[in-house]
């Protein structure tokens, strides 16, 4: 089976051995098969690079369903299955008057892949609203519940990127959100510029999101149009002391504060300093609106676009010292 039109950089290797998983039933024999490679969990592809044919059994989670587990007058718990689209679910949760998701709006990828890495965009992090989760660990095929503190959430972070990584899969998560008095976040970005600039005074969650998803699109390539993983690289966080040495010698540099006194740098920034920005190397590039997205512009391998993002990463720590950590997957 061809992996192409199940990742977003729609890189076309093979995989060995696929598996469509829409219930727990066929997960669990997906997982007792005894003759099989090991197995692994694919889900929107959104934040995954292939180098090479996957030899795997690979478990696409194409499950379906949202539930209301329950409702007052100020929030509702809903629990979602992980194959749900995300921004199929924002949008969804906007009709229905919920609010808590519009920042993360036009966020590609499944719901089920959005705790591993805590999602996150315009001041807003899955974190904020899930309730808990349930996972299935691969090897027993037995669910395990982890509550919101359990998943140790972090910047792009949690268990299940680190000391559990390759461990269970996402089958659900439980949300809260609002259904009044809906806590408006347009601190971040240009949110607050684009809603004065369309005149909307008192923005609710819909307004939100729909200035999320101009500012996103102005920025960010479509990956049905132009393959790509989103930020390809996490943002940096350095120490205070490295910082002021580096905006004595680059004044530009922006940087944001961390609670512990630690600076996060924008790695877009660093490699657009670079002059890296529209970039292209054959078919594997850096786009020309945000450099630290990397894009496939149609016939690019894995190795050629993982090739570029090493030559970027040795470019930034020339420069900079400072070394710039992929946030997608590398297979
Ligand atoms: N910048 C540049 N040149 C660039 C890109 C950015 O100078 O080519 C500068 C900008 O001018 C700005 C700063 O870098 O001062 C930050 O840029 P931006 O607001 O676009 O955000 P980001 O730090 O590049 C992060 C997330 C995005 C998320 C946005 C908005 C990470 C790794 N990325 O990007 O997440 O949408 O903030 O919240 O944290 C993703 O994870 O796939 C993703 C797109």
């Amino acid at each position: 089976v061809s992996l192409k039109g199940f990742n977003t950089f729609g890189i076309d290797v093979p995989a060995s051995h696929f598996i469509r998983v829409d219930n727990l039933e066929t997960f669990r024999q997906a997982i007792a098969e005894p003759d099989l490679p090991p197995p692994f969990i694919l889900s929107g592809g959104s934040n995954l690079l292939l180098t090479a044919p996957l030899e795997a059994r690979v478990l696409y989670m194409d499950t379906s369903g949202k539930e209301v587990l329950d409702q007052d007058a100020h929030s509702v718990t809903l629990r979602v299955m992980a194959g749900e689209n995300w921004h199929e679910l924002v949008m969804w949760t906007l009709e229905q008057g919920y609010g808590g998701l519009e920042n993360l709006s036009l966020i590609p990828g499944k719901t089920g892949t959005a705790p591993i890495q805590n999602i996150g965009a315009y001041g807003a992090e899955i974190r904020d609203v899930l309730v808990e989760l349930e996972a299935v660990d691969i090897q027993t095929g037995e669910p395990r519940v982890f509550s919101n503190a359990a998943c140790r959430f972090g910047y792009r972070d949690s268990v299940f990127k680190r000391e559990l990584k390759g461990r269970y899969a996402i089958w659900s998560v439980t949300l809260r959100l609002t259904r009044s008095g809906h806590e408006i976040r347009t601190g971040y970005g240009d949110i607050a510029g684009w809603l004065e600039r369309e005149g909307i005074e008192a923005p609710g969650p819909p307004e939100v999101a729909r200035a999320v998803i101009a500012i996103r699109k102005s920025k960010l390539p479509d990956p049905a149009e132009l393959g790509n993983s989103g930020s390809f690289f996490k943002n940096p966080v350095i120490g205070k002391s490295q910082f002021e040495n580096l905006r004595t010698r680059f004044p530009q540099m922006p940087g944001y504060p961390q609670e512990n006194g630690d600076v996060k740098v924008p790695a877009g920034w660093l490699i657009d300093s670079l002059g890296y920005k529209g970039h292209r190397q054959g078919d594997a590039g850096v786009h020309k609106n945000q450099a630290l997205v990397l894009v496939n512009y149609g016939g690019a391998s894995g190795k050629e676009i993982l090739a570029l993002a090493r030559e970027i990463q040795q470019a930034v720590r020339d420069t900079y010292g400072i070394q710039i950590e992929p946030e997608v997957n590398i297979l």
